[in-house]
């Protein structure tokens, strides 16, 4: 027979097991399908976004110009990228037979685990139609078609300064992000303030967001459904903050931005070009600082990747 102390320890080592897994937050006391919830929630969004769209035609991918937050910023996504530059699919485009079908209202993806051609459609128009960052982080607000909003705590939006002349993209947050509403603000985010120092940078010189706005549960890396859903919001942040230098922070980030295929060790250091609003940003990924944490190796070809965006800050116009 168990004694009180007994099951109170057992019941203390069951939750720490919980919340070591990523459990960590109590949601009711009887399971809910998220995946079915959102698909319901999605179905009900796209319904009403119909509604409002079917006498017009659709918005372009970049949407209206008015109002983006720094001056020479317009809306329009640049159509053809060049050789070091996202591609179409990396800008959020769908692929040509979902965008008629989404046209004609059918879903044509009916893959499972991959998001229907119509709520990439409808994340492309409510991302297109904000004309600045407030605007955005709203309709990500509004926005219902990823299921990482209905487990997450809080929308993880940015950090930082949005007139700053270099922007950072990470993943995805992790638990402190979601009780913070902040990237990069847990022990990742102390190791990043230390890299921006050590090239003269820091909040207030440097505008932070994440591919994925919601904590995935766990801390999982984002799945490409997830991450294609997101995409046309970060697009749109990049497009309206409008920064010299982007930093690809981690391999999902550079994969969704980059629409690159190898890993993150290949891919970092390079510099390529991102286009926005006509004109090529100059892009570089490194690693994740939650990565770097993990495996502290790394952190001198990070230490690299840092040093070239100092010395390509110290030569952009002023
Ligand atoms: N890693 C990320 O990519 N984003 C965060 O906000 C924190 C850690």
């Amino acid at each position: 027979m168990q004694t009180d102390h007994q099951i109170q320890r057992e019941l203390e080592a069951l939750l720490e097991f919980h919340l070591e897994v990523g459990i960590d937050s109590f949601l009711g006391d009887a399971p809910i399908d998220w995946v079915a919830r959102s698909v319901e929630l999605a179905s009900a969004q796209r319904q009403a976004h119909a509604a409002r769209t079917q006498p017009q035609s659709r918005p372009s991918a970049g949407g209206p110009a008015a109002g983006a937050q720094r001056p020479g910023a317009s809306a329009a996504v640049p159509a053809s990228p060049g050789l070091h530059s996202p591609s179409a699919a990396a800008l959020g485009s769908p692929p040509q037979g979902e965008a008629v079908a989404a046209q004609q209202g059918k879903p044509a993806n009916s893959t499972p685990g991959l998001p229907t051609a119509q709520t990439v459609q409808m994340a492309r128009d409510m991302a297109a139609s904000a004309r600045n960052l407030d605007e955005l982080r709203g309709r990500l607000v509004e926005f219902n078609g990823c299921s990482l909003s209905l487990t997450a705590k809080n929308l993880v939006f940015c950090d930082g300064n949005p007139e700053a002349k270099v922007m950072l993209v990470g993943d995805a947050p992790g638990r402190e992000e979601d009780q913070q509403g902040k990237p990069f603000v847990g022990r990742s985010g102390q190791l990043l303030d230390q890299m921006l120092r050590a090239i003269g940078l820091d909040r207030s010189s440097a505008y932070i967001g994440n591919v994925v706005p919601w904590r995935p549960p766990g801390d999982r890396t984002p799945t490409q459904q997830e991450t294609e859903l997101c995409k046309p919001f970060v697009v749109r942040q990049i497009e309206l903050a409008a920064p010299e230098v982007l930093v690809l922070l981690g391999a999902a980030s550079a994969k969704t931005l980059m629409g690159a295929t190898d890993g993150i060790r290949k891919l970092r250091g390079n510099w390529m070009t991102y286009p926005v609003a006509g004109r090529d940003i100059a892009c570089i990924a490194t690693y994740d600082p939650a990565y770097l944490l993990k495996s502290p190796i790394e952190k001198r070809f990070a230490w690299k990747d840092f040093m070239a965006i100092r010395h390509r800050l110290s030569h952009s116009p002023e």
